[in-house]
C-alpha cells in the first residue's frame, strides 16, 4: 500500500476561515462527505473546528483532521506544549496528522531537535502520523537522514497549475512520502485561466474541477477551503472527472513559477 491511501481526498482547508463561516464550512462538508480537515495552530481557529466537529453527526473517528506547529513553537518544549494546546483547543486526545507548519528560519531550531520532538509526540499517542510542510528537497532528504525511511506520511507545499513544483513532488515520491497541495485553486486564479476553461467546458465541469481532476492523476492529496457550500459539492465531485493524456499535458504548459506562499521565513526554494 502506498502511504498517499491513508489521507482521506479531497479534504477541506480553513485557512482564513473563521467564526460561524468556518464552522458553516465545516459542518456542510461533513455533510456532503469530506472526511479530511486540514487546520493549523496558526490559523487560530482550531476551537471552531473542534466545535464543528463535535456538533456533527459524523463520529471524530472518521474524521482525518491535522493541525501543524508554527516555526515560532519549534524548541522541543515549546512544540510539545503547542501541541497540548492544539489538542485542547480541538476538544481530542490525537489528531491524525500533526505537521510541522514551515521548517525553522535559518534552522534557528536544529532539525534533529524538532523532528526528534515531532516523534516523540506521535510515539505519545497524540498524533497518529507526522509529517512536515514547505520542506525542500535537501530537507526533505536531512529530515529522512534524521526519522529514517517511512517515517514521515506527508510534504504539504503549494502545488497548483502555476506551481507544478515538478521536482520537489518526484522527489516526494521516491521516498514513498505523499504530497499534499496547498492552495490547489491557486486561491481562485484557476478560475480565470483560459485553458483551464476550454478543458472545462470539454467536461461539463468548472477550471477548478479539472484543477482537482489533474491532480488526483498526478496521486496529489489536497484540501482544497470554500465557504460556499456549491463549491464543496463541486470539489468533491471533481474526483470522477478522468482527464486525457492530452488535457494532462496542456496543463502541465501552464507552469509558471507562480509561488503565492512566500513569506520572508521561506526556506530557500528548490
Ligand atoms: N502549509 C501551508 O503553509 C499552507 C499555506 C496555505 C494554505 N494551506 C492550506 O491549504 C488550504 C487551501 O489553500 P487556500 O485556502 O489558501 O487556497 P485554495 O484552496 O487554492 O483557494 C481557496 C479559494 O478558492 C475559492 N474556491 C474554492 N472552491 C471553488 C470552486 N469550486 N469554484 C470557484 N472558487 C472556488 C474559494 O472561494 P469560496 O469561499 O467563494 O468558495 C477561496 O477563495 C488552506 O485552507 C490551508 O488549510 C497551507
Amino acid at each position: 500500500m502506498t502511504q498517499h491511501t491513508a489521507i482521506p481526498n479531497p479534504g477541506l482547508g480553513t485557512f482564513r476561515l473563521e467564526g460561524d463561516t468556518l464552522k458553516r464550512a465545516v459542518t456542510t462538508a461533513l455533510e456532503l462527505g469530506y472526511r479530511h480537515i486540514d487546520t493549523a495552530q496558526m490559523y487560530g481557529n482550531e476551537a471552531e473546528v473542534g466545535q464543528a466537529i463535535a456538533e456533527s453527526r459524523v463520529p471524530r473517528d472518521e474524521i482525518f483532521l491535522t493541525t501543524k506547529v508554527w516555526h515560532d513553537r519549534l524548541t522541543p518544549d515549546a512544540l510539545k506544549q503547542s501541541v497540548d494546546e492544539s489538542l485542547a483547543k480541538l476538544g481530542t486526545d490525537h489528531v491524525d496528522l500533526l505537521l510541522i507548519h514551515w521548517p525553522s528560519p535559518d534552522d534557528e531550531v536544529p532539525m534533529r531537535d524538532y523532528l526528534t520532538a515531532l516523534r516523540e509526540v506521535q510515539k505519545a499517542g497524540k498524533t497518529r502520523h507526522i509529517g512536515v510542510s514547505n520542506f525542500t528537497r535537501a530537507q526533505i532528504d536531512q529530515a529522512v537522514d534524521i526519522l529514517g525511511e517511512g517515517v514521515l506520511l506527508t510534504n504539504q507545499v503549494e502545488v497548483h497549475p502555476f506551481l507544478q513544483n515538478r521536482a520537489l513532488v518526484e522527489h516526494c515520491k521516491r521516498h514513498d512520502i505523499t504530497v499534499t497541495a496547498f492552495m490547489p485553486l491557486a486561491v481562485g486564479k484557476v478560475m480565470e485561466d483560459e485553458t483551464l476553461k476550454r478543458i472545462a467546458d470539454h467536461h461539463d465541469a468548472t477550471p477548478a474541477q479539472v484543477t482537482l481532476a489533474w491532480l488526483q492523476a498526478l496521486e496529489i492529496v489536497t484540501f482544497p477551503s470554500s465557504t460556499k457550500a456549491e463549491h464543496l459539492k463541486s470539489n468533491l465531485e471533481a474526483l470522477t472527472i478522468t482527464l486525457s493524456d492530452d488535457e494532462l499535458y496542456e496543463i502541465a504548459t501552464l507552469e509558471r513559477g507562480e509561488r503565492i506562499a512566500n513569506p520572508g521565513f521561506a526556506p530557500d526554494w528548490d
